[in-house]
């Protein structure tokens, strides 16, 4: 690993009003360790081991928005009500103390959530924008109203405005992976025949009235991302969009409805989007709307998340080489790390000065201990 490109990995950047003190964002990532949806001082305690060990930005685990079937699983942070937001508020006050910066994700799960899970209000049937589970692309509940569709926009834009108060360095929209946002998007669980269905471009409708509901609770100057992903839950290798015009039909209304920075899902970073260019989807999208972007995806690690997950494989340090000559030609601005800075608070630090023998090597049933 060559000196003057890790020094590239640790420069500070400007964006907007964000100022960051080098490029390591740690990536958003679901625990289950917030009781009744709040989080207490030992997710204070959590984010504040990352931001003291040099992460640049830290994106919260995905946090919900006020609506009862936001939800999958127990133990998720609500973004709402009064005894979460004060958790949240102390959340923000630990990373500040020691100069981290750190956005929430704001999240709804749609569809994922599962009639028979163990979830919060268990009584709320999950919505999406036709009623089609994600996985096997059944119907299991009536597509959601207008009046739901604006209810839920509004409950994003009323989060954006309580993250602001809270004093967080800005937000991030979960728009990735086959949740809510993301089934809006896709034409296999958005088969709506109104203004919110129709080709890649009008089935961006629903994503722009949140962005614009949420600029509008936090003006201008409030840093908003927006996390995108061409890849689903249960298919990994969903491409909805096949080329880079499709990509720009996508993304274009995104950009222009106000976001900042686009943060790009994919499993590996290493991987080009489209044939005839090395560009990797966070590449793309910083060619085709001139924002900055977010890579992310097994950096420093050589499995990937889904085999992580699914098959068992555990997952030891890599190369940073193929990611510090992308991050040098500026093909994007910031790389987002996960299962690395789960697995080892200190991973950034251990990168910067050299101290790889000290990386370590973790598997699925570690990861649960390690939070
Ligand atoms: C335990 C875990 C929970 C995750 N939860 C979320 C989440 O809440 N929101 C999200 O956008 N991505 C989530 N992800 C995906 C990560 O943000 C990231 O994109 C993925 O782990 C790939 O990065 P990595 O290879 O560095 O781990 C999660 C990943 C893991 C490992």
């Amino acid at each position: 690993m060559k000196t003057e490109n890790l020094d590239f990995l640790f420069q500070p950047i400007t964006i907007g009003k964000l100022d960051l003190s080098n490029r390591i964002v740690m990536a958003p990532m679901t625990r289950g360790f917030s009781p009744d949806g709040i989080p207490d001082s030992n997710v204070a305690a959590y984010y504040r081991r990352r931001a003291e060990n040099e992460v640049g930005l830290i994106i919260t685990e995905g946090t919900l928005i006020n609506h009862p079937a936001a939800a999958e699983g127990l133990g998720r942070p609500n973004f709402y009500g009064k005894h979460a937001l004060a958790g949240w508020a102390k959340v923000v006050e630990e990373v500040h103390k020691v100069d981290g910066k750190i956005i929430p994700q704001l999240w709804h799960v749609g569809m994922a959530r599962q009639i028979q899970g163990q979830n919060p209000n268990p009584e709320a049937l999950p919505i999406g924008p036709s009623g089609i589970d994600v996985i096997s692309g059944k119907k299991v509940t009536q597509p959601m109203t207008r009046d739901e569709i604006h209810g839920i926009v509004d409950a994003f834009g009323e989060a954006a405005n309580q993250a602001k108060r809270l004093g967080f360095d800005g937000i991030e929209i979960h728009g990735a992976h086959g949740y809510l946002i993301d089934q809006f998007f896709w034409a296999r669980t958005n088969q709506r025949k109104d203004e919110y269905g129709g080709d890649l471009a009008a089935r961006t409708r629903f994503a722009i009235e949140i962005i614009k509901a949420c600029r509008s609770a936090v003006g201008n100057d409030f840093p908003i991302i927006f996390r995108f992903s061409q890849w689903k839950m249960g298919h990994y290798h969903e491409k909805m969009a096949n080329n880079p015009e499709e990509l720009a039909s996508f993304l274009t209304p995104l950009s222009d409805a106000g976001i900042d920075i686009f943060h790009a899902s994919t499993r590996r970073y290493w991987e080009p989007e489209f044939m005839n260019s090395p560009l990797n989807l966070a590449g793309w999208a910083k060619k085709l709307t001139g924002k900055p972007t977010i890579s992310v995806g097994s950096v420093g690690l050589d499995t990937n998340v889904v085999d992580f997950f699914t098959e068992g494989k555990g997952a030891n340090h890599s190369s940073l080489t193929p990611l510090l000559e992308k991050l040098t030609h500026n093909e994007f601005d910031l790389v987002a790390v996960g299962r690395a800075l789960l697995a080892d608070p200190s991973w950034a630090v251990k990168v910067h000065h050299h101290r790889e023998s000290e990386l370590i090597s973790f598997t699925k049933a570690a990861m649960k201990t390690l939070f």
